[in-house]
């Protein structure tokens, strides 16, 4: 289906399964432990062999030579696969360096050899016997060191670099100015699930069930760097633990478990322990962010800079902190640029939110800063900065923005008319009481997907397609649509995700796995309803679906009638046309916070949090608000606790486990409020929903710190907001 905005209502308007507040179909499932997850798929493959990795324990170099005869006469080893052994891989999708083979090593714990044993004791006991003689070449680790010689991203289009109007005569001009620099720490995704593989052949098929986020981008990938046909490979991966960008893209047990499933002639399975988690895989990289804002007494904003520094590995890939900045807010005069650092450290990319999460920590504190000096309500100043277009292109009107909606509904269900002004003014006995806000920014992004519907004999219906479900509540959407569609109840409705052996989602990532997947079993479903509706000579545009049956003037027929023959099956995707593409298409929310800092010892307390999210129809308000509730406790931990330490001399992070890397536990979230605002938004997809889980993150870091500023009275610009920097 090319999807072009309706006029009018569509099935899915009535809302009678969509929209509803349903508890995930997967629930029970994942609750009595008989979701399986990667690792733990013991019965698809007989005879699944441990490969336990060896890491790299340098940051740059070369491999000069491997002894592996201690590890070989180790109890239970079958063989060991080494890096030296294969040429390097190609780059598979979203990879910047190659993920094994070769013996060049280009960052600390880079995958050097997988030692596979009858159990995971035996393999990780003789991988410690693995002795590896390096050649150690000095690196550039330290962020801060590089970051002043950054040169600019080059993108596509040449440097990432974007001028409206002239930022520096409006600059100078301006009655209010600032000039703030705020700075970002390396962060890592900290997902429960750890990556995991299991990967078996039957001669040239290879099939890996793995825990990953995009599976018609990594079989691509796989197939690419195994040199295999795409026909060939097959991915499962159909419940994921988390993967916040850490699962977009194959990582490396996967491809080590392929080529030693192939070595040891039987299935291979391959966990990474959680150092490799946070050193192998990918992370968010840090950021230093320059802010300079010109502005009218009244806050009118006429002059706007972004500067963001990032680093990365290789590639052009940084941490795109400006990506909101060219679009948030109206004003004339515009500068936004990106500079890269190249950095001897793990790979970074995509995490939680990318770009807008750093990029509104440091905007949104500036934002702050900004009404302080104006001595404006910092609500009322990003409200006389709303617009309607794109700032950048004013022909681009937004598909909807309701961020002015979202801060009044916010402000008012908040209770911010009772916050205090003056910074450091509010007390209760010990307790510093603050109040902060911040706009909420995230694109909602418009991708092909696929599904197949079958109606059986019985009348049930059974969805299939890739897509995964990370946690979001992939499965729940999903079921309600097609039951929506079809007039059938939701327990009537089976869903089947995460094989790559089905049709192609837009997959999980990005915030565009909700509109866009739905909109797939969408078009399936309009295609099946035309296939039954036919069966029974009936207008398809006219039918009804509704109590397992099919009506239109005046007749009803059971679908069990038109299935009695054989199931009925059909098979479709949603596309966009150009015009959804004269569109931006954005995601707004209003974030709130109180917080309370003990006046003697610095410690530090989310009190309150509030969202007022506007992001088209939501498709189901139990697991949208999940969404966004998780993503408002991972916004406290980017603002307080979240920084990965790196040692500068040696080229690694040193806290590469969940003692010594803090992300927020239960205790430390509070009271949690959301609220959607009604939208629908028809250009963005026929469900007329927009993305939402990543919304949820973006701004929270800000208004944190915003609360902290009002707590206290002093000003932190360098994330996280640890007391040794306030106290
Ligand atoms: Mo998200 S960081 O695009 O999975």
């Amino acid at each position: 289906m090319k999807y072009t905005t309706p006029a009018g209502d569509t099935v899915i308007d009535r809302q009678r399964v969509v929209g509803q507040p349903t508890t995930r179909i997967d629930g029970p499932l994942k609750v009595t432990g008989h979701a399986p997850y990667a690792y733990e798929r013991h019965d698809v493959a007989a005879n699944q062999a441990y490969g336990y990795i060896v890491p790299s324990a340098i940051a740059k170099g070369r491999v000069r030579s491997m002894d592996l005869a201690e590890a070989k006469a180790q109890p239970g080893v079958i063989t060991i696969l080494t890096t030296t052994e294969v040429d390097e891989l190609p780059l598979g999708m979203g990879h910047t360096v190659p993920l094994f083979g070769g013996s060049e090593i280009r960052f600390y714990h880079q995958a050097l050899a997988l030692v596979v044993a009858e159990t995971f004791e035996q393999a990780r006991a003789a991988a410690k016997l693995v002795r590896v003689d390096y050649e150690r070449t000095p690196g550039n680790h330290d962020f801060h060191a590089l970051a002043p010689d950054a040169p600019l991203v080059e993108g596509s289009d040449g440097p990432d670099v974007s001028k409206v109007g002239d930022f520096e005569a409006a600059y100078a001009s301006a009655p209010v100015t600032i000039d703030v620099t705020y700075e970002t720490p390396h962060e890592s995704h900290a997902m429960m699930e750890p990556h995991a593989s299991i990967a078996a052949w039957e001669g040239e098929k290879l099939t890996i069930w793995t825990s990953n986020q995009m599976i018609a981008w990594s079989k691509q990938a796989v197939a690419e760097m195994l040199d295999l046909d795409p026909a060939n490979v097959r991915l499962d991966s159909p419940f994921l633990g988390g993967g916040f960008g850490a699962k977009l893209f194959v990582r490396v047990d996967a491809v080590v478990a392929a080529l030693a499933a192939k070595k040891a002639g039987r299935p291979v399975k391959v966990m990474l322990d959680r150092p490799l988690v946070f050193n192998n895989t990918t992370h968010r990289s840090a950021t230093i962010q320059r802010l300079r804002f010109g502005a009218e007494r009244d806050g009118r904003l006429t002059a706007i800079s972004h500067e963001c520094t990032s680093g990365n590995l290789a590639g052009q890939e940084g941490e795109n902190g400006v990506a909101q900045t060219r679009l948030l807010y109206a004003g004339a005069n515009r500068y936004t640029a990106q500079r890269i650092a190249r950095l001897d450290l793990p790979e970074a990319n995509a995490m939680r939110a990318p770009g807008e999460t750093a990029g509104l920590m440091a905007l949104e504190g500036a934002m702050d800063e900004l009404a302080e000096k104006l001595g404006m309500d910092p609500v009322e100043l990003r409200i006389v900065n709303d617009t309607q277009v794109d700032p950048e292109t004013p022909n681009r009107p937004y598909s909807s923005r309701m961020m002015v909606e979202c801060l009044r509904r916010g402000a008012e269900a908040f209770g911010w008319d009772m916050r205090n002004t003056t910074p450091g003014g509010m007390r209760e006995g010990r307790w510093l009481i603050g109040h902060g806000m911040a706009v909420g920014f995230r694109n909602s992004v418009q991708m092909k997907s696929a599904a197949r519907v079958r109606l059986s004999g019985n009348g049930k219906l059974t969805v299939e397609t890739d897509m995964t479900d990370i946690g979001t509540g992939s499965y729940t959407i999903l079921a309600q649509t097609a039951a929506e569609m079809l007039g059938l109840p939701l327990e009537d409705v089976t869903v089947t995700l995460g094989d790559s052996d089905m049709p192609a989602s837009c997959g999980s990532g990005g915030q565009w796995g909700a509109q866009n997947s739905t909109s797939g079993v969408y078009a399936a479903c309009v295609k099946l309803r035309e296939d039954i509706a036919e069966r029974f000579a009936m207008d398809p545009t006219t039918a009804e679906f509704a109590d397992g049956e099919i009506r239109a003037g005046g007749e009803s027929c059971k679908l069990t009638e038109a299935t009695a023959s054989g199931e009925i099956v059909a098979e479709d995707s949603v596309e966009y046309d150009e015009l959804s593409q004269k569109y931006q298409q954005s995601t707004f929310a209003g974030h709130f916070v109180e917080i309370a800092v003990d006046a003697y010892t610095g410690e530090t307390y989310v009190r309150r949090m509030l969202a007022a999210c506007a992001a088209g129809r939501i498709l189901n308000p139990i697991s949208a608000r999940s969404q966004v509730i998780g993503a408002m406790t991972m916004g406290v931990g980017g603002a307080l606790t979240e920084e990965l330490a790196v040692d500068t001399r040696f080229g690694f992070f040193v806290n590469h486990d969940l003692a010594g890397y803090e992300v927020p536990v239960h205790a430390d979230i509070p009271h949690q409020e959301v609220i959607f605002l009604d939208e629908l938004d028809a250009i963005a997809s026929p469900m007329k929903a927009k993305g939402v889980g990543e919304l949820g993150l973006c701004g929270v870091g800000a208004a944190v710190a915003n609360a902290l500023y009002n707590a206290t009275g002093v000003r932190v610009r360098e994330y996280p907001l640890t007391l040794d920097k306030y106290l």
